[in-house]
């Protein structure tokens, strides 16, 4: 995958690179970029946002600077690439999301600021708008990461057991489900055991278990408990 984030900080994501999952999916061939907005700006002294229309309090990232850095860096081809604005009001991102954004070649992810981005560059710049939950953040960095982060490990290579991905909360292997309880030594810890079954050794009980505990904890979610 060739994954592109666009941000007024890309020195947020100086951590972010040098974790396990993602150096092993840059080793195993993808390509990630963080760019920098003021350095493609048109206008002068670095400048990206400007008051808001209609007035109000802060101010907004402008559709001209963030068309310049889509232009930069794919020209027109930029129309053709599945495009992600990271904003509160978009999409609830979910795994059902981050499967399909793990099957894109290309992916490029546009973080706001301040009070966000001139409505035009979602009305005509992107492909999605999404949301990594119903509260705001200060800038989209850290929503672009939860993103990075759920996709990323998804492909070959990112983790050491391929396996681990596959049964995992709200797979397919788990009908879409919460995860089941994980346990591991003590077998007792002050007092508190771990389910009989799983100390049992039969692997045909143990996966019964772990699906009906997965099913009551998705029952559990729909019910709000
Ligand atoms: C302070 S927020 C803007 C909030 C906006 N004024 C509003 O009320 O919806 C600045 C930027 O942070 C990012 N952001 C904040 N919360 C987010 C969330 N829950 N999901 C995705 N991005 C978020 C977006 O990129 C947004 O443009």
């Amino acid at each position: 995958m060739r994954l592109d984030v666009f941000t007024l900080f890309p020195e947020w994501f100086e951590w972010f690179v040098t974790q396990r999952h993602v150096r092993n999916v840059v080793a195993a061939g993808s390509e990630l970029r963080f760019l920098d907005y003021r350095k493609t700006t048109p206008l002068g002294a670095g400048q990206v946002d400007d008051s808001p229309y209609g007035g109000g309090a802060g101010m907004v990232m402008r559709v001209d600077v963030v068309d310049a850095a889509l232009q930069a860096a794919y020209g027109e081809a930029s129309r053709s690439r599945r495009t992600v604005l990271l904003t509160p009001s978009g999409r609830t991102f979910d795994e059902g999301l981050a499967d399909e954004l793990a099957a894109e070649p290309e992916l490029t992810l546009l973080c706001g600021r301040y009070e966000g981005v001139d409505e035009r560059v979602r009305e005509h710049l992107v492909t999605d708008a999404v949301s990594i939950g119903r509260y705001v953040l200060s800038g989209g960095e850290l929503a672009a990461m939860v993103v990075a982060d759920a996709v990323l490990r998804k492909l070959p290579g990112a983790l050491g057991h391929a396996d681990s991905a596959l049964e995992e909360s709200f797979s397919a292997a788990l009908e879409g489900q919460p995860e089941y309880p994980h346990y591991t030594r003590p077998a007792s810890y002050r007092g508190w055991g771990v389910p009989d079954v799983l100390l049992s050794g039969d692997h045909e009980r143990v996966r019964r278990w772990r699906l009906e505990r997965s099913r009551q904890r998705g029952r559990a979610d729909r019910d709000g408990s």
